[in-house]
């Protein structure tokens, strides 16, 4: 019997049950509802029932792995695996890692993310085949489907099928090499700005707050490279930046909305039942009316600039986009053309903004944190630095990123320890076989654990120390001595970049 047809069933099943107890309720109510004693009998009834129908509820799904044969742990009702992330008493790398060790032989295990069947994937040849050869299957985000439920959601980041593809294509062009070395300038200016304020900033006191500080650097860049605006996050005023703002609405770190988003993203349907939403409208309000203004100053036609604004501009002016549909199986290249919106534009406008800032600026502040345990590490970036100054009479180009192997290093290092995303989640698109035989249907979740990837010393010895002469130079090479079969290279592949807060639990 298939996943939903069993669930079909529990529903008849439910209003059966349900009927049942309305009915037992009435008889005991008609015939003996003058006694308060026998009242508190019904109530008493009820409450069972109803927590029964909860239980039943939070655990119907945990028999999935069992019926497929795949190594799993005995998961929680309702927190399934995960009730120290779902409760906030843990970050979910550690959650995802202890898991991990507990089935370090196996390639994949199952799992429950509150009551969602979940399949955690650790070797890297078959997460391989999720992110490249068998993309489609995987290409989901978790709850995706539900993305257009809230306008900061119908981006990039959250969307999935022929939208994510489409627009994914209508934006690559903002990212050649050409437009990024034609917009360095700009970060240059930002960088020179963060040297006056630190400047300012350490006259008053001996201490910086190195993770407030990034924010306003990234924002700045941010708001200059893909909005040409100045966000003044940098400057030293007694009212708070108004990007600052709504990065802070946008990551609201307070326990409410951690726990509106765990419920978000494993009970999807309730959520939004409910009513609820995760974003605030404040939000694309502001980016709505900031691009409006932005779109005003330069008259509706797209400028010499060509930044992110321009082509936003040429979108909205173009009415439609056109692009490839993103199903490897329809073989006659199908074009796919899509309804141009102001909500789809501020979408996009959001995520540049949000993913933009706030991962650099975790990776930047998490850097900065092992340079300052790490003096010798913090001598040898800063040498590098200095030489390359001095070669370049003190001007900053665009060709740094290449220039400067260390510093490259010391970053790639941070990300390692530090991944934005400790873990990337995936949902089911169509039923998939893997080699092995395994079957998953649609809408089964797919964890891929990058923090504990990167925390193997399999992969990486002394893999809690930050060490970036591991990705530097010769070491790079004879460093990582891990499965025969495989090169340095290939591994390299796996660990995908990602960072956030340096000092977890
Ligand atoms: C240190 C810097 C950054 C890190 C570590 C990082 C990390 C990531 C990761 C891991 C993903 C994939 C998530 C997934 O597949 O589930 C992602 C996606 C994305 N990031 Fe970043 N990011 C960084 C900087 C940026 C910047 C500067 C921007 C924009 C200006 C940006 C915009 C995006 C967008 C739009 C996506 C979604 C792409 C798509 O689905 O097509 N990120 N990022
Ligand atoms: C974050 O959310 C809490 C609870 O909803 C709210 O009280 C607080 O003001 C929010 N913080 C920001 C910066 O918006
Ligand atoms: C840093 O990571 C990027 C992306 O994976 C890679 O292309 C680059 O070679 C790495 N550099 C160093 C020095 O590790
Ligand atoms: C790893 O990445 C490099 C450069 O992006 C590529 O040439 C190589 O084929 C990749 N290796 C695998 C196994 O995908």
């Amino acid at each position: 019997m298939t996943h939903l047809s069993i669930l079909n069933v529990w529903r008849v099943q439910s209003v059966y049950r349900c009927l049942f107890f309305i009915c037992l309720g009435r008889v005991y109510c008609a015939s003996l509802a003058t006694s308060p004693r026998t009242m508190s009998v019904v109530v008493l009834a009820l409450c069972v029932t109803i927590s029964a129908l909860l239980y039943y509820l939070s655990v119907r799904k945990f028999s999935y792995w069992r019926n497929k044969n795949v190594p799993h742990l005995k998961p929680l009702p309702l927190l399934g695996n995960y009730g120290e992330y779902i409760l906030m008493k843990k970050y979910v790398g550690h959650v995802s890692q202890e898991m991990c060790r507990k089935f370090s032989k196996e390639p994949y295990f199952g799992a429950f993310y509150g009551t969602e069947p979940t399949l955690v994937i650790q070797d890297p040849e078959i997460i391989k085949l999720v992110f490249t050869k068998d993309f489609y299957y995987f290409h989901s985000r978790e709850i995706a489907k539900y993305t257009p439920n809230e306008v900061t959601t119908q981006n990039l980041f959250f969307t999935q099928g022929d939208k994510w593809k489409v627009v994914r294509q209508n934006l690559t062009p903002l990212f050649t090499s050409a437009k990024m070395k034609n917009m360095f300038y700009l970060v240059g200016k930002c960088g020179h700005t963060l040297e006056k304020l630190l400047d300012e900033e350490t006259a008053m006191s001996g201490t910086v707050e190195a993770k407030s500080l990034m924010i306003k650097y990234t924002m700045d860049c941010i708001g200059s490279c893909v909005f040409g605006i100045e966000t003044g996050a940098m400057e030293i005023t007694t009212e708070k930046n108004v990007f600052v703002t709504m990065g802070e609405i946008i990551f609201n770190t307070s326990k409410f909305h951690g726990y509106k988003l765990v419920c978000r993203a494993i009970w999807p349907k309730i959520f939004y039942a409910l009513g609820f939403k995760y974003y605030s409208t404040e939000i694309d309000i502001f980016f709505k009316s900031l691009l409006m203004s932005v779109f005003e100053k330069r008259n509706f036609k797209p400028t010499a600039r060509h930044d992110f604004v321009d082509l936003v501009l040429a979108l909205k002016q173009k009415n439609h986009i056109i692009g490839d549909s993103l199903n490897s199986k329809s073989m006659d290249n199908k074009k796919i053309e899509m309804k141009v919106t102001d909500d789809l534009l501020v979408s996009q406008c959001i995520v540049f903004f949000a993913a933009g800032f706030e991962t650099s600026a975790s990776t930047l502040s998490c850097a900065l944190y092992e340079l300052a345990k790490n003096q010798e590490a913090q001598r040898r970036a800063q040498e590098e630095v200095d030489e390359y100054l001095r070669r370049r009479n003190n001007k900053l180009v665009y060709e740094c990123v290449t220039e400067l192997p260390y510093i490259e290093a010391c970053l790639n290092e941070t990300m390692r320890l530090y991944p934005v995303l400790p873990v990337i989640t995936r949902e089911v698109v169509e039923d998939y076989t893997f080699p092995s035989g395994l079957q998953v249907d649609k809408g089964v979740r797919v964890h891929l654990p990058v923090y504990h990837l990167h925390r193997r010393p399999e992969y990486f010895p002394e893999p809690d120390s930050f060490h970036p002469e591991r990705l530097y130079g010769d070491a790079r090479m004879t460093s990582n001595p891990t499965h025969s079969s495989r090169s340095a290279r290939d591994r390299g592949n796996v660990s995908v970049y990602a960072s956030p807060k340096c000092r977890r639990p």
